[in-house]
């Protein structure tokens, strides 16, 4: 990797699924996995392209049971593009010498190349580049070019280009059992000479999905016209040009494409979209121009810079590369393309087939990037959220609560989409699959609704969706939790929180934890907080509000009560307790376990394979408790505690960390996240290097072979966010922007812009000062604190602020 570049050189069949993800190319709208052009789904390559919320569910019999799955879709491949010397087979690399193959994704211009130099058994010699882009400013558009140059050789060869709609959801292994063939072939024809049309629907969906291509060649920069052979048939449709390949003098053909469904707005069928936008549509170097423009663009708001003073040189000036990969993925993944597109966050973004694109709590490690850079694209995935509130309420009372309550896997329709059971390959059993019960994913909704408030100052929203998703996320809190009169507390019972290592108590037959600790102290913030989010809105829109909820001040004062009486436990003289009876587990023998396995982040998997359960032990997949201490300042945290009724003394947090990092096997991408920040404060060497094994998840791809299933883009961008908020010690409290910066030893300067309020500011910091530059604005000031000094700031200013000492080591 160099400064904007990710490339790899030589090709290599068992990383080939990893590259193809990390090479995927998006635009928010839909995304193409970096599949060779020639690449067919054969086990070492997985061509795949997704469209944002385009999902279909299948049944599947299953041990006797018949289950239904709903998946994000693979939609038709519009790469196809092939060649041969004309009469013999078409080119295959695995046949070939490969005397030179590069792959380079350029993170700046959004562009795939590949250039290689390929020798057949004939001794031919062929030097073949080729560039790709899914256009960043027009959504339904992608191109790709190829460049053939025969070295030593000159004869007659045909070119495939091809839209293959019979393509299914096969790209995981462990999905293979279910049904997968999501696509009916509705139209696959020939327009003229260089068009074609595919048509296909989904099954049950029945979203129509129609891509349109053009392929053009041209020698010396002319169009040249070739003899075309056109056929199709049932979800497929190609042509096949013919021309003679003269030794030395390269040939470009040049395939641009154009995709629409029918979920796409102001289009009367995505057919006649897709083939109409085509013929306006200009050449792959006009296409390259805009498109890089357009993500020109969003690196001078995206883009974060670091210096190193020399020390660990090497990792900071790689940091900085994959901090612009997981940036570039985010926007691939969502950006301003969805803004219209009613679409939620996919833990594995659009970029693979793990999880079946489903949405979890992961937008809690997203949203804080975009809240600074692009709240808007927050806000539109917010409504994703409030457009499900109808479905999330009929859970909720389906299940004899009040309130909404969010599934933990979202889907299409906001129905609960966690499945009933998974695979473990190691033992080779079904096991039931009780994450449903994460019922803290509300909390999170309901937490981001206040992040993106807090940093805006979008009241409008608040008033429109922000304020009812709170209250009903609250409501459904206060219906979850029971007061015991014994201790006067109230308690929830029978759920899980984030670490899914725990589901039950060992030898329970029924599934289920009770006070989780996470899961408590965010109720007890979320009915805190449902009360002053109302006061928030105009009179008339909060009386509004409480009509149509039917919510009087009985039910707030019943809010009020449960927020500071909910129940935690505690473990070791003062360390909160994950869950009511955590101290009754056994340790696990961590050096045992990892001398026998290596790898044991999936612990679970493991123990479940030996005939035992990780129920048993003091041992977490992820962050659960620490959670907590990610999402809150000590401020915070200690003015909660305070609230509920128990001791916050903040000796306790070094504690605390040390206590459950000792017992997390990081099974969770996510969970490196929240460790690194916790961390940040006592101990910055470690903080940093947690922060680097974050960095490298996917990119070397160390859950040992998931990253060919997808991105994990939590932490993808949750490692950025650790140096835009983190590091920085970025926060919002009373109307005050916060800076409390505490780099990395061995970062000397770190650079990037956040949006607040109305305000663009520039931020530059180093060891001893913090340079603030404003852009003008209409807001006249803001109150900023560097340290615990705050400052008034007026719009367009630019100010260098010495940096004291940190107040605690
Ligand atoms: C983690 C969850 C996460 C999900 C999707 C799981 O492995 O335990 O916390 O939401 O992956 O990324």
């Amino acid at each position: 990797m160099t400064g904007w570049e990710l490339a790899y050189d030589g090709f290599d069949p068992t990383q080939e699924g990893v590259r193809e993800t990390l090479c995927t190319l998006g635009n928010g709208y839909f995304a193409t996995r970096g599949s060779a052009t020639e690449a067919t789904d054969d086990g070492v390559h997985y061509p795949g392209t997704y469209v944002a919320g385009c999902y279909d569910r299948l049944p599947t019999e299953i041990e006797g049971r018949v289950l239904e799955h709903e998946d994000l879709v693979n939609a038709p491949n519009w790469l196809p593009l092939t060649w041969r010397v004309a009469g013999e087979d078409w080119i295959e690399l695995a046949k070939m010498e490969i005397l030179s193959y590069r792959r380079a994704l350029d993170l700046r211009r959004g562009i795939l190349t590949r250039e290689m130099r390929i020798r057949d058994a004939r001794g031919r010699t062929t030097h073949v580049t080729d560039r790709r882009l899914v256009h960043m400013g027009e959504p339904h558009l992608a191109a790709l070019e190829v460049v053939l140059t025969a070295e030593d050789w000159s004869g007659p060869v045909e070119v495939r280009s091809a839209l293959d709609g019979r393509v299914e959801n096969r790209g995981v292994a462990r999905y293979r059992r279910l049904a997968s063939q999501h696509l009916v072939p509705v139209d696959a024809r020939s327009l003229d000479e260089d068009t074609m049309l595919l048509e296909v629907r989904t099954v049950q969906s029945g979203i129509g999905i129609a891509v349109a291509a053009r392929t053009h060649v041209y020698e010396d920069g002319q169009r040249r016209t070739c003899q075309v052979r056109k056929s199709s048939r049932a979800g497929y449709v190609a042509h096949e040009l013919a021309f003679v390949l003269e030794a030395k003098r390269p040939v470009t053909i040049e395939k641009v494409a154009s995709l629409y469904t029918s979920r796409d707005w102001a289009i009367s069928t995505p057919g006649l979209a897709a083939s109409e936008t085509l013929a306006v549509t200009p050449a792959f170097d006009a296409l390259v121009e805009s498109h890089v423009l357009a993500w020109d663009q969003l690196w001078r708001s995206f883009d974060i810079g670091l210096e190193t003073d020399g020390r660990d040189e090497a990792s900071v000036v790689a940091s900085a590369v994959i901090l612009r990969l997981h940036v570039f993925h985010l926007l691939q993944t969502v950006s301003h393309n969805s803004v219209d597109l009613d679409t939620g966050v996919g833990a594995r973004g659009l970029h693979g087939e793990a999880y079946r694109g489903h949405v979890f709590w992961d937008e809690l490690f997203v949203f804080p990037l975009l809240n600074f850079r692009a709240p808007d694209i927050t806000r539109a995935l917010l409504l994703y959220r409030y457009r499900r509130l109808p479905s999330a309420r009929r859970a909720a009372s389906a299940a004899g609560y009040r309130g909404a309550m969010y599934p933990w896997q979202s889907g299409s329709d906001g129905r609960e989409e966690t499945d009933k059971i998974y695979f473990n390959p190691r033992s080779g059993r079904w096991i039931a699959d009780c994450t449903h019960l994460q019922r803290h994913v509300g909390a999170a909704i309901a937490y981001n609704v206040w992040q993106y408030y807090q940093v805006t100052g979008d009241r409008k929203f608040l008033g429109d969706a922000g304020a009812e998703l709170i209250l009903e996320i609250a409501r459904f809190f206060a219906s979850l939790a029971r007061h015991d009169p014994r201790f006067d507390r109230f308690e929830i019972r029978g759920v899980m929180g984030p670490d899914e290592f725990h589901s039950a108590y060992p030898d329970a037959d029924q599934p289920g934890l009770d006070n989780n600790a996470y899961t408590n102290v965010m109720a007890a913030w979320v009915l805190w907080h449902a009360r002053e989010v109302l006061e928030l809105l105009p009179r008339d829109r909060r009386r509004e509000l409480c009509e149509r909820l039917a919510l009087g001040p009985d039910e707030l004062a019943r809010w009020d009560a449960i927020s500071r009486k909910l129940r935690l436990h505690f473990v070791d003289g003062g360390v909160l307790a994950q869950f009511e009876g955590y101290d009754r587990l056994v340790e696990l023998d961590w050096d045992a376990y990892r001398k026998r396995y290596g790898n044991i982040q999936r612990l679970d998997l493991i123990l479940e394979a030996e005939g035992d359960s990780p129920n048993r032990y003091k041992a977490s997949k992820q962050a659960d408790v620490l959670m907590l201490f990610y999402l809150f300042s000590a401020e915070e945290l200690c003015a909660l505690f305070e609230r509920l009724g128990y001791p916050f003394d903040s000796s306790t947090i070094p504690r605390t960390i040390d206590y459950y990092l000792r017992r997390s096997s990081e099974g969770s991408t996510l969970s490196r996240i929240a460790h690194a920040w916790v961390l940040a404060r006592a101990d910055r060497t470690g903080s940093w290097e947690l922060c680097k094994q974050a960095l490298i998840g996917d990119v070397a791809d160390i859950q040992g072979g998931t990253t060919r299933e997808g991105i994990h883009l939590g932490a993808m961008v949750g490692s950025v966010d650790l140096l835009q908020r983190c590091y920085t010690g970025l926060e919002l409290r009373e109307d005050v922007l916060w800076i409390n910066p505490r780099l990395p030893e061995s970062m000397r300067r770190l650079e990037l812009l956040v949006r607040y309020r109305g305000h663009t500011l520039g931020l530059a910091i180093t060891r001893d000062t913090v340079e603030v530059s404003g852009e003008r604005s209409d807001i006249p000031t803001m109150r900023i604190a560097i340290r615990d000094t705050v400052y008034e700031l007026k719009a367009g200013e630019r100010r260098v602020f010495p940096l004291p000492p940190p107040k605690y080591k």
